[in-house]
């Protein structure tokens, strides 16, 4: 198999936006206001069913489109062969144009491992997405991967924040070439809430959001927080005025509350 000509992991901007649970115009107003405070890296997934608010609102935005960084997700339902190619396809047009990166959402069953992956480089050759990667991985799972597709996962999409320890699956992911993204990255909510956390904000005189967001960045992880209501302190978490946010690795009182947040945990 001839090797893919794959873009580096670091042409990933570090901080981008969620779009889950949004549709509609809840949905189009939030990305045009990522878009607004200076985020261009919006995240999404066939599940969402908003690929075409997100898609409407990047036009909109008259930002360049080379300039935004977009992910899909294909839906664990449209894997088989026929769904796989009609569903991207379907993307790719609500999208207005092809992702930068096409991920498949969850770990498909073992015997239709390789299979998937193949129909998701085919999608590549075809210029239906500019990348390709995964979510929800177990690294043993990127191991297999990886190896299959000989270098061209760039990407594994996981629940990461500091209430759940992921040192496993960023190990994985440094030894594979692997960026790692962080979906639900303040655990919804509760991430700001535990003491060592507010602790770090009162002492650096920022939100606890901010907080954890560098924590995420500074680990050279991917975050793509969801809102719908608030700036995305962009301007200091960009090499901004927060410095290093340093707690190694998970304090124990926030490793004693380890939960999912996520719409179901990565298995190890
Ligand atoms: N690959 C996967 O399987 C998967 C699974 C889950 C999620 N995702 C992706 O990851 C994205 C983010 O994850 P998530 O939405 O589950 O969780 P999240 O980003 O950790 O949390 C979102 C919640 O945090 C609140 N929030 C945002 N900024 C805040 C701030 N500065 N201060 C206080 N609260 C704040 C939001 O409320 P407001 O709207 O009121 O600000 C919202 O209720 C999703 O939108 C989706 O794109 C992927």
């Amino acid at each position: 198999m001839t090797k893919l000509s794959m873009p580096t992991a670091k042409s990933i901007p570090l901080l981008g936006a969620g779009t889950y649970p949004l549709v509609g115009e809840d949905c189009y107003r939030a990305v045009r206001m990522a878009l607004g405070q200076g985020l261009r890296h919006i995240d999404t997934a066939q599940m969402y069913g908003n690929e075409r608010d997100v898609g409407r609102a990047i036009a909109d935005s008259g930002l360049p489109r080379s300039e935004i960084f977009v992910v899909t997700k294909v839906d664990p339902g449209n894997l088989s062969a026929s769904r796989f190619v009609s569903t991207v396809a379907r993307s790719v047009d609500e999208l207005g144009g092809p992702p930068d990166l096409l991920l498949i959402h969850w770990p498909p069953a073992e015997g239709e491992f390789t299979a998937v992956l193949d129909r998701l480089m085919a999608e590549y050759r075809k210029g239906n997405a500019r990348a390709i990667g995964v979510s929800n991985f177990s690294p043993a799972m990127m191991r297999s991967a990886q190896k299959h597709c000989e270098g061209a996962i760039v990407n594994n999409q996981v629940e990461f924040h500091p209430l759940l320890d992921q040192s496993a699956i960023l190990a994985a992911a440094r030894e594979l070439g692997i960026a790692v993204s962080a979906y639900s990255p303040l655990a919804r909510g509760a991430a700001l809430k535990p003491q060592p956390i507010s602790a770090i904000a009162h002492r650096l005189g920022r939100p606890p959001s901010e907080v954890v967001l560098r924590w995420i960045l500074q680990q050279g992880v991917v975050a793509i927080p969801m809102t719908t209501a608030r700036p995305h302190h962009q301007p200091h978490l960009d090499g901004g005025p927060l410095g290093t946010v340093s707690w190694r690795p998970f304090p124990s009182p926030i490793a004693g509350r380890e939960r999912h947040y996520g719409r179901t945990p990565s298995s190890p």
